[in-house]
């Protein structure tokens, strides 16, 4: 917890401190060019977008409407269209994927996957991974980063569920904001924009280019748009990217509700993913205004045939492309222009530290049973199993193979990551200690090395990532086979988990403790090294619920997941690539959490749980009313030996009359406390607030709405783990 206090300044500084200082930057900056009017920092970013339009030719302004708009090194003409020259003063954007790390280039951090930040419940460090991440990107001649990404955790088989943040609005969306103001604005004179996606209904990776989500309004309303309004209720990306599928049977990049949900209220741009656009005019009238990757239906002819054909106005056109520049102007991009040589290494120690804490603090202690951990003094004989432990490859599979940057398939990594066997090797030896490895690919000589030892560390792990979706929940390679034949050997087993999702258990009664540990980064042997030995002492929370088995998710039928075809099948018909699969989303509401609480199903792990080295206690719960929500006040004791992070967690149930599933995170907070030490937590609750946590989708008004009735507050460890309740009345 020393590398958190560290950051913690350096965090909060940088949200304290004007995001630019305009007076300043104006001053650096005069005169500008007298033939760009559009260059006086004094005008608003609108301002300075109508003036370059106003200068602009017809296609000049259509270059807007697709990635690299501006004056690129390589030319005009982009994938076999040729543009004008943009008018003079503009910068070159260049755009990079996230939202893990800058994807591409070597020389970059790799940051743990994004599920492990969400781990962490912690917005500080999320904005000090994004003012790292956005000054490699900069660095890297890069000024647009595609990501945070979010969904809502459907299914926890989703392929890229470690790209997004949990299955919680109120957890995804703070820190998606948090990561989205570090990139924005950690950085004044490295500015970069951020891009939030993927919007909406993306919760799976089976045909998601090819299916349809299927949602009443209330749910799209309540589910899957509310993580994108809590974020750009505390952040302003310059974008947001509609995504890949269609939502009730229409592409989500022409889909009305850009208009009517999203952009009410949002004032920059939608880009496309690459090749998520079906249509020029459709899509251009229903506000999607950029098109990634290259142009395919937004070039000028097809953009010009549109106008004739009367599908859209150039009124509207003109407006998709003051969005973009406006949005570009606002980031900071026409007056901070990329370097013209990118740097090769931009991996600073500062960005590697800030990795190593999102390794520690996502890092989720599942299980500790009886206290095995921290490793004891007197374990002289450490066994370290499971390929993923070590940089040399077993079979093809290494730490390097779950680095946290997924890609189609495995293997993303640009750096060797800090093994977890050499930083364990150096940790056991700081006290006498000796470690043997073995790669796991017997068993017998797994289970005879775990023999041998006093305490045995297996790692399991399970690849997945964009393009497909987990066949299942098991650990891949034999590794539920590997943890049994090691439990077998030595009681004295401790496992640690390498996932971007939840894993199912079959062996979890034994061993005795289970760090989860997700894709951790090129930090990720110190991390787990330092977590296992107590230097750091986790505090790492669940960002999404683990099940005890694939048919207790919410996802029960094949109309929800995978979702089917005309002829009633889950498989798609041979040769038929147009079919879209229907995928009904009936399970409304009863997402994540909410599915297991309403449902009375047990899950193996529930959302929000993590253990600790120490303990705590909560004492106290007062509610008092204000007029548009309340406050709840309760106390947090330290009662262990040690000092140690605790999240603590508020949720509410609405009346029955809300007929609303179970109860929702509405407020969390994390306090780091010495033994003994207690502290007052805080948490208003205001119906008005972005994540509405008092509120439901009235959809006969289509606003949202309060219910009256008696709210019950409830406060703890975790959603299933919440000694404090009461109740308040609220008209
Ligand atoms: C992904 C996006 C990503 C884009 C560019 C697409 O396949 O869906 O999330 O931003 O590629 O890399």
């Amino acid at each position: 917890m020393r590398l958190l206090r560290l950051l913690l300044p350096v965090a909060l500084a940088a949200v304290v401190a004007p995001p630019l200082q305009p007076a300043l930057a104006a001053a650096a900056r005069d005169p500008y060019p007298a033939e760009c009017p559009w260059m006086n920092t004094r005008k608003s970013a609108g301002e300075r977008a109508a003036l370059l339009l106003a200068a602009s030719t017809p296609e000049q302004r259509m270059r807007w409407l697709v990635e690299h708009p501006a004056n690129q090194p390589s030319g005009t003409t982009f994938s076999g269209v040729t543009y004008p020259p943009q008018v003079p003063c503009t910068p070159n954007v260049t755009y990079t994927d996230g939202p893990d790390s800058v994807r591409g280039p070597a020389g970059v951090t790799t940051f743990p996957a994004q599920i492990g930040l969400a781990a962490s419940w912690n917005a500080d460090l999320a904005f000090a991974k994004g003012r790292a991440q956005g000054a490699e990107a900069f660095g890297k001649g890069r000024n647009v980063v595609l990501g945070p990404g979010l969904a809502s955790g459907r299914t926890p088989l989703s392929g890229r569920t470690p790209e997004y943040l949990g299955e919680d609005a109120l957890l995804g969306g703070t820190l998606a904001a948090a990561h989205v103001n570090g990139l924005q604005k950690g950085d004044p004179e490295r500015p970069v924009m951020a891009v939030l996606k993927h919007y909406l209904g993306n919760e799976q990776e089976l045909d998601r280019q090819l299916s349809s989500s299927n949602m009443d309004e209330r749910t799209l309303r309540q589910v899957y748009d509310l993580p994108f309004e809590v974020t750009l209720g505390g952040s302003s990306p310059g974008a947001v990217m509609c995504s890949y599928n269609q939502v009730n049977g229409v592409y989500a990049c022409e889909n009305p509700m850009l208009k009517e949900v999203l952009k009410d209220g949002f004032d920059g741009y939608v880009m496309s993913d690459f090749g998520s656009v079906h249509s020029t005019g459709p899509s251009v009238a229903a506000g999607m205004d950029q098109e990634l990757n290259r142009p395919r239906f937004l070039t000028p002819d097809l953009l010009k045939a549109a106008i004739a054909a009367g599908e859209i106005s150039q009124a509207q056109l003109d407006a998709a492309a003051f969005r973009v520049v406006r949005a570009y102007l606002k980031a900071g991009l026409f007056d901070h222009p990329v370097p013209a040589v990118p740097a090769e290494d931009v991996s600073t120690p500062e960005h590697k530290a800030v990795s190593q804490a999102i390794a520690a603090q996502g890092s989720v202690l599942l299980k500790n049973d009886p206290r095995i951990l921290p490793i004891s003094k007197r374990a002289g004989r450490i066994a370290v199993i499971g390929p993923t432990a070590s940089n040399t490859p077993t079979n093809g599979v290494s730490a390097n193979t779950v680095c946290g940057m997924r890609g189609f398939g495995a293997g993303d990594c640009k750096i060797t990551p800090v093994a977890p066997l050499d930083a364990i090797t150096r940790r056991a030896a700081a006290q006498g200690a000796t470690v043997t490895f073995d790669n796991g690919a017997d068993l017998a000589s797994a289970a005879a090395t775990a023999r041998d030892a006093d305490v045995a560390i297996v790692f399991g792990y399970y690849t997945m990532g964009e393009g497909a979706d987990r066949p299942n929940l098991n650990l891949d390679n034999g590794g539920d086979a590997l943890i049994e034949a090691v439990a077998a050997a030595n009681p004295e087993t401790v496992v640690v988990l390498e996932t971007g999702s939840a894993v199912l258990m079959p062996w979890l009664g034994r061993v005795k403790a289970v760090l989860e540990a997700w894709y951790p980064g090129d930090q990720q042997g110190t991390a787990i090294a330092r977590l296992l030995w107590g230097d750091d002492n986790p505090s790492g929370r669940l960002p999404m619920t683990f099940p005890k088995d694939v048919a207790d998710l919410p996802t029960r039928t094949p109309e929800q997941y995978p979702g089917v075809f005309a002829d009633g099948g889950t498989v798609r018909p041979p040769g038929d690539r147009t079919s879209i699969r229907q995928v009904n989303y009936t399970e409304g509401l009863k997402v994540g959490y909410k599915w297991y609480d309403s449902e009375g199903v047990e899950p193996l792990f529930p959302f929000g749980h993590g253990l600790s080295y120490t303990s705590f206690a909560y004492e106290g719960l007062r509610l008092d009313r204000h007029r548009d929500g309340f406050t709840a006040r309760f106390r947090v004791r330290n009662t262990g030996a040690r000092t140690g992070t605790e999240t603590a967690q508020l949720y509410v149930t609405l009346p029955g009359r809300a007929a609303e599933p179970g109860r929702r995170l509405a407020g969390f907070e994390q306090v780091t406390l010495r033994p003994g030490q207690s502290r007052t937590i805080e948490v208003k609750v205001r119906a008005d607030a972005a994540d509405h946590p008092l509120s439901v989708w009235d959809t006969a008004a289509g606003r949202w709405t309060t219910v009256p009735g008696t709210y019950r507050v409830q406060a703890g460890r975790s959603s299933r783990d919440l000694p404090l309740s009461a109740a308040v009345r609220l008209p």
